[in-house]
């Protein structure tokens, strides 16, 4: 498990001081995954840093699975690091080795004999799904599987806890699931902590036990996911909710600038866009006017993405002119802001 007291740090010193974690508080137990999100800056990457004591403290401590990092001796740290594996947005493999010779790579250093070292491999390749890809190259992997491969190696010598920054950001939703999926039985099996940042409010729904907000290198709310998505006086839980997307036109969707005219148009036209496309449509303003004696109508309207083109020939089937004004950005951190 992972204990955080009071963990502060500065970069810097005089005028270019800066405080990036201020007292910060934290702990995952073993069997739990801790989401930690937040705006760029605010201190996540030297929060997983400071874990892994890639960076000093300033002060404060970092206990991990009962020791105190920062008293340790450096020979006492290294051994310790063994029991925290990482993995970051970069999976950080090496070009020019095979998946199965990266995911060695920590067993090398260790000195571990080459025949218990294929075989650790092997098991590791298999408990992510990858063992009919030993032989291929960081290059001949997709995304996803690249991040399998580090996350492999960061398993290689078993360790306790596992730091991911990142770890799903730029991945399409389908690789983002299964790496997912993947950490969700590595807590199970292994019982493993696991300190997962990300700024990606959808994937703390689908991975997170526990989630706390950083900002400015303070800890703005925490809690277990399911109490936050059940409290309505908190904000970081309104930012999680799933149904948001669906009630609120600044969720993820596109607005389509609409008009009508010469061609008749149902009068239930929404609805009918509504039914057609399966997805929620929200009027966002509309107006008619008297020109020259026809009558003109504009409206604005939010649909939930869905394809473009499709929305684009519904409402031409309607009998409605319309232009895609612009697509609404996805759910972000901005938003609880
Ligand atoms: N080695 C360093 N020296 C000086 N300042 C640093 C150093 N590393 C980070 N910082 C500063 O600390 C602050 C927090 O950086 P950090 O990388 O932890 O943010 P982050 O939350 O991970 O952001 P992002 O979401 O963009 O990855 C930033 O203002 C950054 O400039
Ligand atoms: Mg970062």
């Amino acid at each position: 498990m992972i204990q955080i007291e009071q963990l502060t740090k500065v970069f810097g010193h005089g005028d270019a001081r800066s405080l990036v974690l201020d007292r910060l508080d934290l702990s995952i137990e073993a069997g739990e995954i801790y989401a930690v999100v937040g705006p760029s800056g605010a201190g996540k990457t030297t929060l997983a840093q400071c874990v892994s004591l890639l960076e000093r403290p300033t002060s404060g401590s970092v206990v991990v699975n009962g020791d105190t990092l920062s008293q340790l001796t450096e020979k006492q740290l290294r051994i310790a690091r063994r029991r925290i594996g990482t993995i970051f947005q970069s999976d950080g493999l090496f070009g020019r080795r095979t998946a199965e010779s990266n995911v060695a790579l920590p067993l090398e250093y260790l000195g571990v004999t080459p025949t218990e070292s294929r075989k650790r491999v092997a098991e590791l390749l298999d408990r992510v799904g990858l063992a009919d890809k030993a032989k291929h190259y960081p290059h001949q992997l997709s995304g996803g599987q690249r991040q399998r491969i580090g996350i492999a190696r960061a398993l290689a010598l078993r360790p306790t806890v596992l730091l991911s920054d990142e770890a799903t950001s730029g991945l399409d939703p389908q690789a983002t699931n299964s790496i997912v999926e993947l950490l969700k039985e590595l807590r199970d099996d292994l019982d493993l902590a696991i300190l997962f940042i990300t700024h990606e409010m959808d994937t703390v729904l689908q991975v997170a036990d526990c989630v706390a907000r950083l900002d400015h290198g303070h800890i703005v709310e925490s809690g277990r996911l399911i109490d936050l998505l059940s409290d309505p006086a908190s904000d970081l839980g309104r930012a999680l909710q799933p149904r948001r997307r669906h009630q609120d036109a600044s969720a993820a969707a596109s607005l389509w600038h609409v008009t009508y005219g010469e061609t008749p148009v149902p009068a239930d036209w929404l609805t009918r866009l509504a039914g057609e496309l399966g997805t929620d449509v929200s009027l966002l303003g509309a107006s008619i006017e008297n020109l020259r004696g026809s009558t003109v109508g504009h409206a604005t309207i939010a649909v939930s993405t869905v394809d473009p083109d499709r929305i684009a020939a519904a409402l031409s089937g309607l009998g409605l002119h319309a232009r895609l004004e612009r697509d609404l950005p996805q759910r972000s951190l901005e938003d609880v802001a």
